[in-house]
């Protein structure tokens, strides 16, 4: 019953019943035992001053015991009359016999003479404290012995014991009383600390996952939370269940959409919608046509990497201006006055504008702030950001010049500007600044990093401010939003409403949604087919020795986020588990060289030479190596003509935002017989869950997913690459485009927004 009770009771009062019963007892207990010792010692002093009481009468009372009974009285006189706490001495012979007592001993007489006789008895001192006549006393009996020791007598002396049976009452009460006081004390300081450290805000937390249930959870969850993992595990709960409502929302919107795939026509009359009569603009770093010397000539080259290779055919579809930095040799030859240039060159449909930077600008801006601070910030590779100032001023200094161009661009006319990655974060505010009325979107497309990790950058604050001058911030994950949203909480003043996914600075609202980007089929890119395409394959296997092989590819920009280190050591550890595919089976990897003024990425492309060499030279024969490092700009030609005749596709990034060659090589075979082995750290494997997903680390685990794809059962492939086609044929990237538009587009844009100076 009592136990039923006690367990309704509130946590903090149990606890604090608990700790007071627990502390209360040992306080107690070392308190008697402290009062025992007290006792004894007080004893003891009782003891000693006895015994010198009768060493100082012995004699007195000798020479009286050799006398009879009456002149014995008369000799003691008033030697056994007390005085203070010394109540009086008695006298008896040896044979029990009492002589003479003082007169205040005399009422003890019963007491005294069982003393007395238990002393000649026992031929030993007695001494004890007795309680007689309603007295507390303390008697000390004395054998008293003639020179050769025989019993003479027995001489007793008897104190009062009353003033030490007050004082440890006394103590008792006094040790009761702070007793009481210091349970007291600590019950009400546990309760209080229980229920402010532990109780509130555990039953805080319990109220805002009951609102996370039903949807109406604000913001973060509570603070000072008791353990600090709680409030990471919470906030990650929070974030999934806001992705699973609207991966629920996806979906349901999806079954609307079915039928719906997005073409590049339907994509142009989409825009022309959007903009409203104004102009579409991109702003990236990277330019879509780039034009190198080549022998003292221009060459066009399609730079590599996810950027160009969805947003090309966006412009290509709706035409536009895209507005990037000029980084080629012969760039300058190619544009007139003022910078632009018609794209593609062999059929232009919209205008490139090119931005000069100096050297200094570029080694700043991209190379420092860009690509050795943001990009290893944001991607959790391992690789520690650099960040420095001179190249923070840069950063800011180029933003600006990218965010003139696009002015200059748009002129006064209305339009919509589409901001391009992490080159570009403070884009969005300088356009804002100038012209509040444009609508402005901004697409992150590397991963977003929890706070933690974002927070060490020293212009992070910085940073999140010019991103929030957009109206549109788009990721590719809903998991990227959260941590930006996240990130945004934790660094800048800004309201945010999670349920609407919007972060309010000064008064201007923003938007942040997932927008996985994707890729166009190879049909609608100027890539070859049929007996064109074939006839390339031809010649590439014949080129590269690959004739008869069974192939598997990897195409990626060399960057030490593509985990290439770890998949040549898997392809490596293949080998040796399966010797019997040696001269069989043979992987390519495509690689473009990229940022390789940077150090870590000159080293990188060295490393994997050198790791290349080791692999192959320990398996390769007279005719056959196990891997082909393929260091090059490949154009679009070569990598279909790769993607389609391997039969496995690798991408094995430590961490990417999307990752495209994943979708590309889905989108490459047409034939359905290939089979995509995926890092579980790329965007893409939230999309394609048919592909053999792998965490790059786990060399064992990659190479297993070697054997597993080389193996696996024609009819397994069709079904899982049937599958993953059609997500990719559906979610396309003008339906990426579309979206992104149309949510840019239903953001009521306010002309009168204030914005501050970054
Ligand atoms: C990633 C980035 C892009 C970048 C591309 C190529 O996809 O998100 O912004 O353009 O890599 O890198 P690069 O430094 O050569 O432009």
């Amino acid at each position: 019953m009592i136990k039923k009770h006690f367990h309704r009771l509130p946590n903090s009062l149990r606890m604090g019943l608990w700790v007071t019963l627990l502390v209360g007892l040992l306080i107690g207990l070392s308190a008697w035992i402290q009062v025992q010792r007290e006792q004894r010692t007080d004893l003891d002093e009782m003891d000693r001053r006895a015994s010198v009481i009768a060493h100082q009468t012995v004699y007195a009372v000798q020479t009286a015991l050799r006398l009879p009974d009456k002149e014995a009285v008369v000799a003691l006189g008033s030697t056994l009359e007390g005085y203070r706490r010394l109540m009086g001495l008695a006298v008896y012979r040896a044979d029990g016999q009492r002589v003479a007592t003082g007169k205040a001993v005399s009422e003890f007489a019963d007491t005294l003479q069982k003393v007395v006789d238990q002393t000649l008895q026992s031929s030993k001192d007695t001494i004890m404290a007795e309680r007689a006549a309603d007295t507390p006393i303390h008697v000390l009996a004395s054998l008293i012995r003639t020179p050769e020791g025989q019993p003479e007598g027995v001489l007793v002396v008897v104190q009062d014991l009353l003033h030490l049976e007050q004082r440890a009452t006394t103590r008792l009460y006094q040790m009761g009383f702070w007793l009481g006081f210091i349970v007291l004390l600590l019950l009400i300081l546990v309760v209080a600390g229980v229920w402010l450290f532990y109780d509130r805000p555990l039953n805080r937390l319990a109220e805002w996952m009951g609102q996370l249930q039903t949807g109406d959870a604000i913001c973060a969850p509570p603070l000072n939370l008791p353990v600090a993992r709680l409030a990471t595990e919470s906030d990650r709960l929070a974030a999934s269940f806001r992705t699973a409502r609207l991966a629920h929302q996806e979906r349901a919107r999806a079954v609307v959409r079915a039928d719906n795939v997005w073409t590049r026509d339907r994509l142009r009359a989409h825009v022309v919608d959007c903009v409203r009569g104004g102009r579409l603009v991109v702003v990236s770093n990277r330019e879509p046509y780039m034009h190198e010397l080549r022998d003292g000539k221009p060459h066009l080259i399609v730079p590599a990497g996810g950027l160009v290779t969805a947003l090309d055919p966006v412009l290509q579809a709706s035409g536009g201006v895209w507005v990037a930095h000029g980084s080629g040799e012969a760039d300058r030859q190619m544009v007139d006055a003022q910078g632009r240039l018609a794209v593609p060159p062999d059929d232009p449909t919209y205008t490139l504008r090119r931005v000069w930077l100096t050297r200094e600008e570029e080694q700043g801006y991209y190379y420092g702030f860009a690509n050795e601070g943001l990009w290893p910030l944001c991607h959790l590779a391992h690789e520690r950001p650099i960040f420095r100032a001179d190249d923070w001023k840069h950063y800011m200094t180029v933003n600006r010049r990218f965010a003139e161009a696009a002015l200059q661009e748009i002129g006064s006319d209305p339009a919509v500007v589409l901001v391009q990655d992490y080159q570009l974060a403070l884009a969005p505010r300088f356009l804002k600044e100038a012209r509040p009325d444009l609508a402005v979107g901004i697409f992150w497309h590397i991963p977003w990093p929890n706070p933690e990790a974002f927070r060490i950058c020293p212009w992070a604050s910085d940073l999140l401010r010019g991103m929030l001058g957009a109206d549109l911030l788009g990721f590719h994950l809903q998991q990227h939003c959260n941590n930006f949203l996240d990130t945004v909480d934790r660094m800048v003043e800004a309201r945010l409403d999670w349920d609407h996914f919007t972060a309010e600075l000064q008064g201007h609202a923003s938007r942040v949604r997932p927008f996985p980007i994707s890729v166009e089929s190879w049909a609608e890119r100027d890539a070859l087919s049929g007996d064109a395409l074939e006839q390339r394959v031809v010649e590439l296997r014949q080129r590269y020795k690959l004739v008869g092989q069974r192939l598997a590819v990897g195409v990626d920009r060399i960057d030490y986020t593509k985990g290439l280190t770890e998949r040549f050591r898997a392809v490596g550890r293949f080998f040796e588990r399966n010797p019997q595919y040696r001269g069989q089976f043979s992987f390519v990897q495509l690689g473009a060289p990229s940022r390789t003024h940077i150090p870590r990425y000159r080293n990188y492309i060295s490393e994997l030479e050198a790791l290349v060499d080791e692999i192959n030279w320990r398996f390769q024969t007279d005719s056959w190596k196990p891997i082909h490092f393929l260091v090059d700009h490949h154009d679009g030609v070569a990598v279909h003509a790769f993607l389609s005749m391997a039969e496995i596709g690798i991408v094995s990034s430590l961490h990417d935002g999307m990752n495209l060659v994943a979708k590309e090589f889905v989108a490459a075979k047409e034939d359905l017989n290939g089979v995509l082995i995926l890092s579980e750290f790329a965007g893409a494997a939230r999309e394609l869950g048919d592909a053999l997903i792998i965490n790059p680390y786990d060399t064992e685990q990659f190479a297993a997913a070697i054997q597993q794809a080389l193996a696996m059962m024609p009819e397994e492939r069709r079904e899982r690459m049937a599958r993953m086609r059609r997500q990719v044929e559906e979610n396309n990237i003008y339906r990426w485009a579309a979206n992104f538009l149309a949510e840019l587009a239903a953001v009521p844009i306010s002309a009168a927004t204030t914005q501050e100076t970054t």
